[in-house]
Formats: C-alpha cells, sequence, structure tokens
C-alpha cells in the first residue's frame, strides 16, 4: 500500500496542465494508450485548456495530503468526457510516482460518485482499456466494470451506475 493519508478531489485548472503533461507520455501511460504514442506540448496544451473549460468534461485532480509530512501531492487525473445524456468515458492517469500502490482502485471508486453528482442523468460509465494494460483491467474490474467487447483498438469495459 501507498503512503497513508487523505485523499480529495478538485477540479483540474491550467495550472496543472505541465503536470499532467509529463504523466501523459510517461513511457507506460503511452504504451497503454490507444494512440500508443506520445502527445506533443502544443497539442496537449490546447485539448488541456478546452477540457478544463468544456461543460461535457469533467477534469479531477486527486490529491493526497500525507499524514507523515502534512504535505499535498497529486496522485493522479481522472476524466470523464460525456459521450451522450445517458454515459461518459472514464480515463486515468496515476502520477508514475503513486502507480502500484493501489490509487488506481481508489481513484476509480471515489470519483464515480462525483461523476454521477456532476452529470446527474448519467447511467452508466465505459472505458477503453489495452488487453495487454493488465493493472488498468485489475482496477476497474474491481470497481465493478465488466469486459463487453473486444478491440484491437482498445477493449471496451461498461459499468452500470
Ligand atoms: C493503470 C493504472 C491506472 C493502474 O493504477 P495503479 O495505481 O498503478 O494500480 P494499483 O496499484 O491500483 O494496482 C491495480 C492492480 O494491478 C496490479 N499491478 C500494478 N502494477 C502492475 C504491473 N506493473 N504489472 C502487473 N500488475 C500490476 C496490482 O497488483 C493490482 O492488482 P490487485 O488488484 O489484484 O491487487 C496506472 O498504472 C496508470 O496510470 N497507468 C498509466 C496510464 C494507464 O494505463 N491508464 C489506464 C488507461 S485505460
Amino acid at each position: 500500500m501507498g503512503p497513508k493519508g487523505r485523499l480529495s478531489f478538485r477540479f483540474a485548472t491550467d495550472e496543472d496542465s505541465r503536470v499532467v503533461f509529463s504523466w501523459r507520455n510517461d513511457e507506460t501511460a503511452v504504451r497503454n494508450s490507444q494512440s500508443s504514442s506520445p502527445v506533443s506540448w502544443e497539442v496537449h496544451k490546447v485539448w488541456f485548456g478546452g477540457a478544463v473549460r468544456s461543460r461535457r468534461c469533467l477534469l479531477l485532480i486527486a490529491e493526497l495530503k500525507t499524514i507523515a509530512s502534512g504535505e499535498t501531492q497529486k496522485v493522479g487525473v481522472v476524466r470523464f468526457d460525456l459521450l451522450a445524456e445517458l454515459y461518459a468515458e472514464i480515463s486515468i492517469n496515476v502520477n508514475p510516482a503513486f502507480r502500484a500502490q493501489g490509487f488506481g482502485r481508489r481513484l476509480v471508486e471515489a470519483s464515480s460518485a462525483i461523476s454521477k453528482q456532476h452529470f446527474p442523468k448519467l447511467q452508466s460509465l465505459r472505458a477503453t482499456i489495452m488487453d495487454y494494460n493488465a493493472p488498468s483491467q485489475r482496477v476497474f474490474s474491481a470497481c465493478g466494470f465488466e469486459l463487453v467487447s473486444a478491440s484491437p483498438s482498445g477493449d471496451l469495459w461498461e459499468k452500470n451506475l
């Protein structure tokens, strides 16, 4: 298990763009992404600016306030893209320094509840996961998602809220 502390979520702002960019272009995240390639700063900056302002996107930063030091650290980002009135796509990226410590599961569980408050009509969440991304499959399956269909461009997983 990772460092003990209180996990909280807040809306992402332009100030988070740089750190989210660095997590996005981390080697593992690139390999697990649907495009399988890094994103340029220019493309990311425009995308991020649009995402934080879009009413159809909920972009959350998870922060951990460590009990030992009282320090607050960013542990990851969770994005919900409203695809239709009733369902949204969830995507998660844990800060590379905090991976494999159980945060993935905590982030998906807690943020799913927030997504339902934010988009009250939401009935289901879906995630696209590469078939070789075992940690992500374990996280989403532990959080109640089920594999719906397989595809070379990413398997579709779904959960009813
Ligand atoms: C995928 C990701 C979200 C998982 O979150 P995480 O905090 O690292 O994972 P957790 O610590 O919660 O571990 C989840 C499970 O995967 C296992 N796991 C973790 N790292 C692993 C690894 N490198 N290889 C195999 N299994 C691993 C854990 O043992 C755990 O299994 P368990 O539930 O049976 O105990 C995170 O690694 C990440 O951000 N990766 C890069 C971006 C990405 O792939 N996003 C998902 C796109 S769909």
